[in-house]
């Protein structure tokens, strides 16, 4: 037997749309859910944790349209609640091989102050819970949540009823970040030593990275017997992240002697996936990520260019090839027709509808104008900003802008709102303020701006400039007065659903993302602000529909 048959396949259990979406700020809409999950699926990942579909009618909607579009495995995440583990299977039931992903919280801290429950009741609601799944689907996940910091012999306890109530996958998350690598790889050893009914299912892990250690624990669980990664993109996820899912990949193949697993990831994928995850995000990728950051493979020091030029391996322990990072070549220009462009944008791996291709390319000649050369990544970023969904209730017509080192911002803006143009003048800190301050004039509303990033898509002085902004609408008094009457007089199931109201459910603040793209910055932020404005009115008008 060869030392490849001997190695057996970890399942890469994605979860860029459930956890990766609770990222603070992150709001995805139908369609760019749908984009990833296509990327996901040519990436090669076996399972897609879609979201969330009690947390609210739109996770259950992207669920469903996830389900019905791709073939590898989806899962839906649920609470030991009826309701939701029904509503979770609504949504899933359309995929090809689905999968109900429940969970409870099994450490005291938890089980005392959130739930309020004793382990007794917790151990009874997780059998009760996987048996209910049980009866809907055959591919149960169950997770202890906090595991990590739950007392042992008790999770071993409710692993074994699990397995019993039909759970096929058994996840061990480090819910809050907290274990170190040695300590989680016994912890997992613990599990298959200690639950006689363990060889019923597989050991999953799910590492959050509060002290910087996801992926050095699941690795450390891959070598003590886990066979499931959860993980996202870019390592996205609550607070300080999830497992990041390239470099767990990167260190199995770099350093494979050391995991002795195969997986079914196509590296020369990931570095497209995360640049269209951080677009579609707004979540823009450190300069210093671990393979897929701009410096990852820059040598700037004159001994390590000198080693390079001699050979990679000095240097290099990867490719910038192995994780489909090439240099962006030139490809199209003023004269290239239809055809050619959507033929370009197939081979680059992108299946786009007629309306979108049609789009694009309007786009596409427009910045042929202004621009000599269109390289891959400048097609890449025009197809980031076909707006999919979202209806242009406010569009851009004209701006002018006057501003110097001696004078106040001033900004002129015209817009299209309703078959008319109204135009709206306005000062600000600067050009970008004063165009905001106009385009908030026209269309009204408490609107704050908490990020904004610029970036240029490719290098040269007519290189298109890539602004992406991200802006929150507070909570109204009716709404925030909704909320809280939600959580009052509640039942046992009631009372799980209530404490673990899904970690997706965005209170307070409610976030939107929007991106422009022009090779004039001013252009691009005004287009990104609008762009931002519009699909939080669509937002809006799907909620009241
Ligand atoms: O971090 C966590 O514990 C989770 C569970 C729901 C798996 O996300
Ligand atoms: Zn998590």
């Amino acid at each position: 037997m060869t030392n490849a048959e001997q190695k057996k396949k970890v399942i890469i259990f994605d979860t860029t749309l459930r956890d990766g979406e609770q990222t603070p700020g992150v709001n995805l809409n139908l369609s760019e859910k749908l984009e990833i999950a296509r990327q996901l699926e040519k990436l090669g990942v076996d399972v897609i944790e879609a979201g969330f579909p009690a947390a609210s009618p739109g996770d259950f909607e992207a669920v469903q349209a996830v389900a019905q579009h791709v073939k590898c495995s989806v899962a839906a995440l649920c609470r030991c609640v009826p309701a939701d583990i029904e509503r979770a299977w609504e949504a899933v039931k359309g995929a090809v091989n689905p999968r109900l992903h429940i969970f409870i919280a099994t450490s005291d801290i938890h089980m005392q102050y959130k739930l309020r429950m004793s382990r007794e009741q917790v151990l009874a609601a997780a059998v009760k819970a996987v048996k209910l799944g049980k009866s809907l689907c055959d591919n149960i996940e169950f997770s202890c949540e906090d595991a990590s910091r739950s007392e042992p012999a008790f999770m071993y306890q409710v692993l074994e009823a699990a397995i019993d109530a039909g759970a096929t996958t058994v996840n061990i998350p480090d819910t809050v970040g907290y274990a170190v690598p040695e300590e989680f790889g016994r912890l997992i050893k613990g599990v298959k030593e200690n639950v006689p009914n363990i060889d019923k299912a597989i050991i999953s892990v799910h590492c959050h990275d509060d002290l910087g250690l996801a992926v050095a624990n699941s690795l450390s669980a891959i070598q003590n017997g886990a066979l499931q990664i959860e993980c996202t993109v870019n390592g996205l996820g609550e607070r300080a992240g999830n497992c990041s899912m390239e470099e767990v990949i990167m260190a199995i193949n770099t350093r494979g002697g050391n995991f002795q697993v195969t997986h079914g990831i196509d590296t020369t994928r990931i570095y497209r996936t995360s640049q269209r995850v951080a677009k579609l995000t707004g979540v823009p990728v450190s300069i210093y990520k671990s393979i897929v950051g701009a410096n990852a493979f820059a040598h700037e020091s004159g001994i390590h260019q000198h080693g390079i030029l001699a050979n990679p391996m000095t240097y290099e322990i990867m490719t910038p090839q192995s994780v489909g990072k090439t240099e962006s070549t030139l490809v199209l220009g003023k004269l290239s027709g239809r055809h050619a462009f959507s033929d370009r944008l197939q081979a680059m791996g992108y299946t786009l509808t007629k309306e979108d291709i049609d789009s694009a390319f309007a786009e596409f000649k427009e910045l042929a104008d202004r621009k000599k050369t269109i390289t891959e990544s400048d097609l890449e970023a025009i197809v980031g900003h076909v707006k999919r969904d979202t209806p242009d209730y406010y569009k851009m017509e004209s701006f002018q802008i006057q501003s110097g080192n001696k004078m106040q911002a001033m900004a002129s803006i015209t817009l299209a709102c309703d078959g008319q143009i109204v135009t709206e003048a306005a000062t600000g800190d600067g050009p970008v303020d004063a165009a905001y301050n106009a385009v908030n004039r026209i269309v009204g509303g408490q609107w704050r701006l908490d990020s904004y990033d610029i970036m240029a898509v490719t290098g040269g002085m007519d290189a298109l400039g890539e602004v992406t902004v991200r802006i929150s609408r507070e909570e109204t008094q009716a709404e925030a007065t909704k909320t809280e009457a939600d959580g009052q007089g509640a039942s046992e199931a009631e009372q799980i659903a209530e404490a673990e109201r899904p970690q997706g459910v965005k209170a307070q603040m409610i976030s939107h993302t929007g991106r422009g793209l022009s090779t004039d910055i001013i252009e691009a932020s005004i287009l990104a602000y609008v762009n931002a404005i519009n699909r939080a009115k669509a937002e809006t008008a799907k909620q009241s529909a």
